[in-house]
Protein backbone atom coordinates (compact mmCIF):
# COMPACT_ATOMS: atom_id res chain seq x y z
CA UNK A 1 0.00 0.00 0.00
CA UNK A 2 1.61 3.12 -0.97
CA UNK A 3 2.14 6.05 2.01
CA UNK A 4 1.27 8.63 -0.79
CA UNK A 5 -1.54 10.58 -0.26
CA UNK A 6 -4.02 9.66 -3.51
CA UNK A 7 -6.31 12.32 -5.18
CA UNK A 8 -9.97 10.08 -4.66
CA UNK A 9 -11.24 6.76 -3.70
CA UNK A 10 -8.82 3.33 -5.19
CA UNK A 11 -11.29 0.88 -5.96
CA UNK A 12 -8.78 -1.03 -8.18
CA UNK A 13 -6.56 -1.28 -5.32
CA UNK A 14 -9.09 -1.99 -2.92
CA UNK A 15 -8.22 -3.90 0.28
CA UNK A 16 -9.30 -7.65 0.37
CA UNK A 17 -12.56 -8.61 1.48
CA UNK A 18 -12.16 -9.32 5.63
CA UNK A 19 -15.64 -10.86 5.93
CA UNK A 20 -19.19 -11.53 4.03
CA UNK A 21 -20.31 -8.31 3.79
CA UNK A 22 -17.42 -6.27 5.00
CA UNK A 23 -15.01 -4.14 2.79
CA UNK A 24 -12.30 -1.88 3.88
CA UNK A 25 -10.52 0.93 1.05
CA UNK A 26 -8.22 3.49 1.32
CA UNK A 27 -9.45 6.42 1.57
CA UNK A 28 -8.27 9.78 -0.52
CA UNK A 29 -9.34 13.91 -0.45
CA UNK A 30 -12.47 12.80 -2.44
CA UNK A 31 -13.76 11.17 0.45
CA UNK A 32 -13.07 14.58 3.30
CA UNK A 33 -17.06 15.20 3.25
CA UNK A 34 -17.58 11.56 3.51
CA UNK A 35 -15.18 11.05 6.49
CA UNK A 36 -16.80 14.18 7.71
CA UNK A 37 -20.26 13.04 7.77
CA UNK A 38 -19.55 9.59 9.35
CA UNK A 39 -18.02 10.95 11.96
CA UNK A 40 -20.75 13.50 12.45
CA UNK A 41 -23.15 11.18 13.07
CA UNK A 42 -21.50 8.72 14.88
CA UNK A 43 -20.04 11.49 17.37
CA UNK A 44 -23.13 12.54 17.68
CA UNK A 45 -25.05 9.87 18.27
CA UNK A 46 -22.87 8.25 20.62
CA UNK A 47 -20.60 11.12 23.03
CA UNK A 48 -23.36 13.06 24.15
CA UNK A 49 -23.72 12.67 28.02
CA UNK A 50 -19.70 11.29 27.99
CA UNK A 51 -18.82 14.90 26.82
CA UNK A 52 -19.97 17.89 26.83
CA UNK A 53 -21.95 19.35 23.70
CA UNK A 54 -19.64 22.48 23.39
CA UNK A 55 -16.40 19.67 23.67
CA UNK A 56 -18.02 17.73 20.88
CA UNK A 57 -18.70 20.88 18.29
CA UNK A 58 -15.05 21.58 19.49
CA UNK A 59 -13.40 18.43 18.55
CA UNK A 60 -15.34 18.28 15.35
CA UNK A 61 -14.70 21.19 14.11
CA UNK A 62 -10.26 20.59 15.23
CA UNK A 63 -10.26 17.08 13.56
CA UNK A 64 -12.57 16.85 10.89
CA UNK A 65 -12.76 20.58 9.59
CA UNK A 66 -12.01 19.89 5.86
CA UNK A 67 -8.90 21.58 5.90
CA UNK A 68 -7.61 19.46 8.94
CA UNK A 69 -9.07 16.38 7.13
CA UNK A 70 -6.96 17.37 4.03
CA UNK A 71 -3.77 18.01 5.69
CA UNK A 72 -3.54 14.60 7.75
CA UNK A 73 -3.66 12.54 4.00
CA UNK A 74 -1.19 14.91 3.17
CA UNK A 75 1.38 14.33 5.61
CA UNK A 76 0.82 10.41 5.07
CA UNK A 77 -2.18 9.46 7.60
CA UNK A 78 -3.88 6.56 6.60
CA UNK A 79 -8.03 6.46 6.76
CA UNK A 80 -9.80 3.49 5.62
CA UNK A 81 -13.28 3.30 4.96
CA UNK A 82 -15.62 0.23 6.01
CA UNK A 83 -18.12 -0.45 3.35
CA UNK A 84 -20.90 -2.98 3.49
CA UNK A 85 -22.26 -3.32 0.27
CA UNK A 86 -21.61 0.13 -1.83
CA UNK A 87 -22.64 1.75 2.14
CA UNK A 88 -20.47 3.38 4.36
CA UNK A 89 -20.53 2.46 7.51
CA UNK A 90 -17.72 4.03 9.76
CA UNK A 91 -14.08 4.53 9.27
CA UNK A 92 -10.26 4.20 10.71
CA UNK A 93 -7.86 6.49 10.61
CA UNK A 94 -4.10 5.74 11.61
CA UNK A 95 -0.65 7.05 11.77
CA UNK A 96 1.99 4.48 11.24
CA UNK A 97 4.78 7.80 12.29
CA UNK A 98 7.28 6.17 14.96
CA UNK A 99 6.96 7.20 18.33
CA UNK A 100 10.23 7.96 20.15
CA UNK A 101 9.10 6.73 23.34
CA UNK A 102 9.27 3.69 22.61
CA UNK A 103 12.72 1.89 22.65
CA UNK A 104 12.04 -1.13 20.52
CA UNK A 105 9.56 -1.68 17.69
CA UNK A 106 7.19 1.35 16.63
CA UNK A 107 3.60 1.26 16.52
CA UNK A 108 0.56 1.90 14.54
CA UNK A 109 -1.48 4.77 16.07
CA UNK A 110 -5.26 4.01 15.96
CA UNK A 111 -5.92 7.20 15.46
CA UNK A 112 -9.60 7.46 14.83
CA UNK A 113 -11.87 4.62 14.26
CA UNK A 114 -15.98 4.81 14.06
CA UNK A 115 -18.82 3.12 12.63
CA UNK A 116 -22.69 4.53 12.60
CA UNK A 117 -24.51 4.29 14.88
CA UNK A 118 -26.98 1.43 13.16
CA UNK A 119 -23.60 -0.72 12.50
CA UNK A 120 -21.93 -0.81 16.61
CA UNK A 121 -22.36 -3.32 18.87
CA UNK A 122 -23.12 -5.76 15.78
CA UNK A 123 -19.42 -7.53 15.33
CA UNK A 124 -18.72 -4.84 12.68
CA UNK A 125 -15.26 -3.08 14.76
CA UNK A 126 -14.50 -7.42 16.08
CA UNK A 127 -13.79 -7.52 12.22
CA UNK A 128 -12.25 -4.26 11.65
CA UNK A 129 -9.74 -4.28 14.41
CA UNK A 130 -8.46 -7.89 12.69
CA UNK A 131 -8.47 -6.35 9.47
CA UNK A 132 -6.04 -3.67 11.34
CA UNK A 133 -3.96 -6.28 12.69
CA UNK A 134 -3.17 -7.69 9.20
CA UNK A 135 -2.44 -3.93 8.20
CA UNK A 136 0.03 -3.04 10.72
CA UNK A 137 1.63 -6.77 10.07
CA UNK A 138 1.63 -5.56 5.91
CA UNK A 139 3.57 -2.44 7.57
CA UNK A 140 6.01 -4.33 9.29
CA UNK A 141 4.85 -2.93 12.93
CA UNK A 142 4.77 -4.91 15.52
CA UNK A 143 2.19 -2.95 17.91
CA UNK A 144 -0.85 -1.40 17.70
CA UNK A 145 -1.43 1.76 19.75
CA UNK A 146 -4.64 3.75 20.32
CA UNK A 147 -6.23 6.30 23.06
CA UNK A 148 -9.79 5.84 24.31
CA UNK A 149 -12.31 8.09 26.37
CA UNK A 150 -11.45 6.43 30.20
CA UNK A 151 -15.68 6.41 30.18
CA UNK A 152 -16.18 4.79 26.46
CA UNK A 153 -17.50 1.47 28.12
CA UNK A 154 -18.31 0.20 24.84
CA UNK A 155 -15.36 0.51 22.89
CA UNK A 156 -12.91 -0.13 26.08
CA UNK A 157 -14.72 -3.62 25.96
CA UNK A 158 -14.41 -4.27 22.29
CA UNK A 159 -10.87 -3.27 22.69
CA UNK A 160 -9.60 -5.54 25.53
CA UNK A 161 -11.84 -8.08 23.50
CA UNK A 162 -9.47 -7.88 20.98
CA UNK A 163 -6.40 -8.64 23.25
CA UNK A 164 -5.65 -4.58 24.00
CA UNK A 165 -3.96 -4.08 27.25
CA UNK A 166 -3.99 -0.92 29.46
CA UNK A 167 -0.08 1.06 29.37
CA UNK A 168 -0.68 5.02 30.30
CA UNK A 169 -3.55 6.70 30.79
CA UNK A 170 -3.62 10.91 30.21
CA UNK A 171 -5.11 14.03 30.58
CA UNK A 172 -4.40 16.32 27.74
CA UNK A 173 -5.31 20.18 27.16
CA UNK A 174 -7.01 20.62 24.10
CA UNK A 175 -7.77 24.28 24.75
CA UNK A 176 -10.67 26.33 25.05
CA UNK A 177 -11.26 25.09 28.60
CA UNK A 178 -11.20 21.48 26.82
CA UNK A 179 -10.08 17.89 28.07
CA UNK A 180 -8.97 14.26 26.94
CA UNK A 181 -9.28 12.09 29.53
CA UNK A 182 -7.96 8.91 28.39
CA UNK A 183 -7.01 5.65 28.86
CA UNK A 184 -3.96 4.63 26.41
CA UNK A 185 -4.09 1.00 25.12
CA UNK A 186 -1.93 -1.29 22.88
CA UNK A 187 -1.66 -4.62 21.94
CA UNK A 188 1.20 -6.70 19.98
CA UNK A 189 0.46 -7.41 16.66
CA UNK A 190 0.29 -11.27 16.34
CA UNK A 191 3.52 -12.97 15.68
CA UNK A 192 5.77 -10.25 16.37
CA UNK A 193 8.04 -10.88 19.45
CA UNK A 194 6.25 -10.36 23.21
CA UNK A 195 2.90 -11.18 21.23
CA UNK A 196 0.78 -13.48 23.62
CA UNK A 197 -2.37 -14.88 22.66
CA UNK A 198 -5.90 -12.60 24.31
CA UNK A 199 -6.70 -14.67 26.95
CA UNK A 200 -3.63 -16.64 27.43
CA UNK A 201 -2.68 -17.04 30.89
CA UNK A 202 0.75 -15.51 32.08
C1 LIG B 1 -15.90 1.34 19.23
C2 LIG B 1 -16.56 0.68 18.03
C3 LIG B 1 -15.80 1.03 16.75
C4 LIG B 1 -16.50 -0.84 18.26
O1 LIG B 1 -17.20 -1.47 17.26
P1 LIG B 1 -18.36 -2.53 17.64
O2 LIG B 1 -18.81 -3.15 16.37
O3 LIG B 1 -19.38 -1.83 18.45
O4 LIG B 1 -17.53 -3.54 18.53
P2 LIG B 1 -17.55 -5.10 18.56
O5 LIG B 1 -17.39 -5.67 17.21
O6 LIG B 1 -16.57 -5.55 19.58
O7 LIG B 1 -19.03 -5.31 19.03
C5 LIG B 1 -19.29 -6.37 19.75
C6 LIG B 1 -20.66 -6.20 20.33
O8 LIG B 1 -21.57 -6.60 19.30
C7 LIG B 1 -22.32 -7.71 19.79
N1 LIG B 1 -22.53 -8.58 18.65
C8 LIG B 1 -23.73 -8.75 18.06
N2 LIG B 1 -23.60 -9.58 17.03
C9 LIG B 1 -22.29 -9.94 16.96
C10 LIG B 1 -21.56 -10.81 16.11
N3 LIG B 1 -22.12 -11.45 15.08
N4 LIG B 1 -20.22 -10.94 16.32
C11 LIG B 1 -19.63 -10.31 17.35
N5 LIG B 1 -20.29 -9.48 18.20
C12 LIG B 1 -21.61 -9.30 17.99
C13 LIG B 1 -21.48 -8.29 20.90
O9 LIG B 1 -22.31 -8.94 21.84
C14 LIG B 1 -20.86 -7.06 21.51
O10 LIG B 1 -21.76 -6.41 22.38
P3 LIG B 1 -21.23 -5.67 23.72
O11 LIG B 1 -20.13 -4.71 23.34
O12 LIG B 1 -22.44 -4.99 24.26
O13 LIG B 1 -20.69 -6.75 24.60
C15 LIG B 1 -18.04 1.12 17.84
O14 LIG B 1 -18.81 0.69 18.95
C16 LIG B 1 -18.17 2.61 17.69
O15 LIG B 1 -18.08 3.13 16.58
N6 LIG B 1 -18.41 3.32 18.81
C17 LIG B 1 -18.64 4.75 18.81
C18 LIG B 1 -17.37 5.50 18.51
C19 LIG B 1 -16.21 5.10 19.38
O16 LIG B 1 -16.32 5.01 20.58
N7 LIG B 1 -15.05 4.91 18.75
C20 LIG B 1 -13.83 4.54 19.43
C21 LIG B 1 -13.08 5.75 19.81
S1 LIG B 1 -11.55 5.33 20.64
Amino acid sequence: MSAHPSSGPEPERALPRIGIDLQVRKAGTADVALIRELAGRSWHAFYPGMISMPQIHYMLRQMYSPRRLQADLLRGAHYFVAETGDRPIGFLGCDPTPEPTHASGQPLVLQRFYLVPEFQGRGYGAVLLGWLEEHARGLGLDRIRLRVNKHNHRALRAYRRAGYRLVDALIEDIGEGHVMDDYVLERRVAGSPGWRRPGAGP
